[in-house]
């Protein structure tokens, strides 16, 4: 990856607009460029990462124009880790044509009930047992406090209903020669008295790993105490079924999500 100071990232004049728009080899550029240089925080298919936001909700918040795009991709967003890039600008703007065939039809709108969502979320033995909003429930899964601007209906519907498939989309390109590692997989520990041990991983290095359990303790290890220390491609979210979570619920729960941003 390039990384540019903001005052080296090449310019777009404030009414600028796309000279590579729509074309198919455009969007193919684009894709590659893109996987090469922010897949590993949007994810692949930019439906959003594990450091990055999704990029297809057809909704940027620091601007949609082409002209916007631009300034953000090259200059980045000051204070939060999207970087500044120095690429040539025919590959910034392959990549604004690809991240517009991406846009789905993300903002179409859910006429679920919001607040029978919202009872679902909280009751005792669903999402707020594992997940925060505004600083209550638990924490073993990410903070969902601004899902609904982060992601497309159509991720949170997949999430739900099947974990693992996101999860493992957003570690490979299409393609499937890319493996990037994503710190929200499952990790289990094995102690050398026997003692097994489930949960997320937060820190880990050579010598020592950090996670949080499913038992909601933070636990600090020594490898060297460890018989074993494996990773897994796996969430530790549930799938909620039919059986456990009915259309209808899901659809209110979707009407919920959408309104935390
Ligand atoms: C190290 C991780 C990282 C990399 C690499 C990265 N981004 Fe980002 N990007 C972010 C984060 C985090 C944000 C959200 C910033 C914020 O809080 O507003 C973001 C925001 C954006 C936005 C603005 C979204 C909006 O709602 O306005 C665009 C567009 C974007 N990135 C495109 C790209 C492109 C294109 C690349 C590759 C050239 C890239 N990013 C590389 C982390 C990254
Ligand atoms: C047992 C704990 C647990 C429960 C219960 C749970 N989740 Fe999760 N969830 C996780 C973990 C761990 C992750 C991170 C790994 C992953 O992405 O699958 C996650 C990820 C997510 C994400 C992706 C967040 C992102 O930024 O991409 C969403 C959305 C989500 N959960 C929603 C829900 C909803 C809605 C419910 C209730 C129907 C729920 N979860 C119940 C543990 C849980």
């Amino acid at each position: 990856m390039l990384l540019a100071p903001a005052h080296l990232a090449a310019q777009a004049p404030a009414n600028a607009t796309n000279p590579l728009a729509s074309n198919r080899s455009n969007i193919e550029r684009g894709r590659h460029h893109f996987a090469d240089n922010c897949g590993i925080c949007h994810g692949f298919n930019a439906q959003g990462g594990d450091k990055g936001p999704s990029l297809n909700t057809g909704q940027f918040r620091h601007g949609s124009t082409d002209a916007e795009l631009y300034s953000t991709i090259t200059h980045g967003v000051p204070g939060t880790v999207m970087p500044g890039n120095a690429l040539p600008p025919e590959q910034v703007w392959a990549i604004i044509t690809y991240l517009r065939s991406k846009i789905v039809a993300a903002r179409s709108k859910i006429d679920g009930n919001a607040q029978a969502g919202e009872k679902t979320f909280w009751s005792s033995d669903k999402c707020a047992r594992c997940h925060m909003v505004a600083g209550r429930g638990g924490t073993l899964g990410p903070d969902l406090t601004r899902i609904g601007a982060t992601r497309t209906v159509q991720y949170l519907t997949e999430k739900v209903r099947d974990p693992n498939k996101e999860l493992t989309k957003g570690m490979h390109e299409p393609n499937g020669d890319y493996v990037v590692p994503i710190s929200n997989g499952t990790v289990v520990v094995v102690t050398k008295a026997g003692q097994r041990i489930t949960g997320v991983p937060r820190n880990e290095d050579t010598f020592s790993i950090q996670m949080l359990g499913t038992d909601n303790e933070i636990h600090l290890f020594l490898k060297s105490d460890l018989k074993e220390v494996m990773h897994e491609e796996k969430s530790l979210m549930p799938s909620y079924n039919e059986a456990l979570l009915s259309d209808i619920q899901l659809r209110d729960l979707l009407a919920y999500l959408a309104t935390l941003r």
